[in-house]
């Protein structure tokens, strides 16, 4: 049974996948799902990069353009400041209200798409996390986990114009499938895989076995 982590208040849970698992879907189901059980409760939806509007404007440099136009540092220390800028401004003070944050993307994808996949050092990424995330850590991380070649034509289908990661090819596609599998088997207790070919009802059924636990130990406080 997943527990709650952190020491704040509300629930902070985070979605991870390659593109095209359907995250933004399933954050909208639970939303629904977890309003259907309990109806006083706040929700915020949030992304990363993203979040707030200088991160937005972070996220506008960083997923626009061609695939190799930002040096692999710079994309990683990018990334970051735009999460540390949504810790302090949205996430923190959500759950600090009691609110359960659903949150598309955030730490582990920095650690799979700037450190597996682009070959930063874990311990390098491990220490600006250290100075950018503070207490701030997710009580449970969803893994869609799609074979890469699903995912990439489901993305590529969108015909978004913002297609920067999109455009890395399939080998890098593949890299970061293999790298989520592996930090999942690292953080087993966190981080749940959940197959994402499946009906987007059943794995929606699947995320609120999931989360249900934790809804009911923290109502139970
Ligand atoms: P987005 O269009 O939001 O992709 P998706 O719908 O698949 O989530 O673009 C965000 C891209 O940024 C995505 O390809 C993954 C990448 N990314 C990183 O490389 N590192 C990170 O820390 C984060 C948050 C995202």
């Amino acid at each position: 049974m997943v527990k709650k982590t952190n020491k704040n208040e509300g629930i902070f849970i985070t979605f991870e996948g390659g593109e095209g698992s359907g995250k933004s879907t399933q954050i909208q189901k639970l939303k629904n799902n977890i309003l259907g059980f309990i109806s006083d409760v706040e929700i915020v939806i949030s992304r990363e990069p993203g979040g707030t509007e200088v991160a937005e404007q972070i996220r506008e440099i960083l997923v626009n353009g061609a695939a190799d136009k930002l040096s692999v540092r710079t994309e990683t220390l990018l990334m970051i400041a735009a999460r540390a800028e949504h810790i302090d401004r949205v996430i923190l003070p959500a759950i600090k209200r009691g609110a359960i944050v659903l949150c598309d993307r955030f730490k582990d994808s920095s650690i799979v798409y700037q450190g597996i996949a682009n070959k930063i050092p874990n311990r390098e990424i491990d220490k600006i996390h250290a100075f950018a995330l503070k207490t701030c850590e997710p009580d449970l991380t969803i893994l869609i986990d799609v074979p890469a070649e699903i995912g990439i034509k489901r993305a590529l289908d969108r015909n978004e114009n913002n297609q920067r990661f999109e455009r890395k090819g399939e080998l890098f596609h593949k890299k970061i499938r293999d790298g989520y599998l592996k930090i999942a088997s690292l953080h087993p207790d966190r981080i749940k895989i959940i197959d994402g070919s499946q009906t987007i009802e059943k794995i929606s059924d699947e995320i609120f076995q999931l989360v249900f636990p934790i809804l009911r130990s923290s109502l139970s406080k």
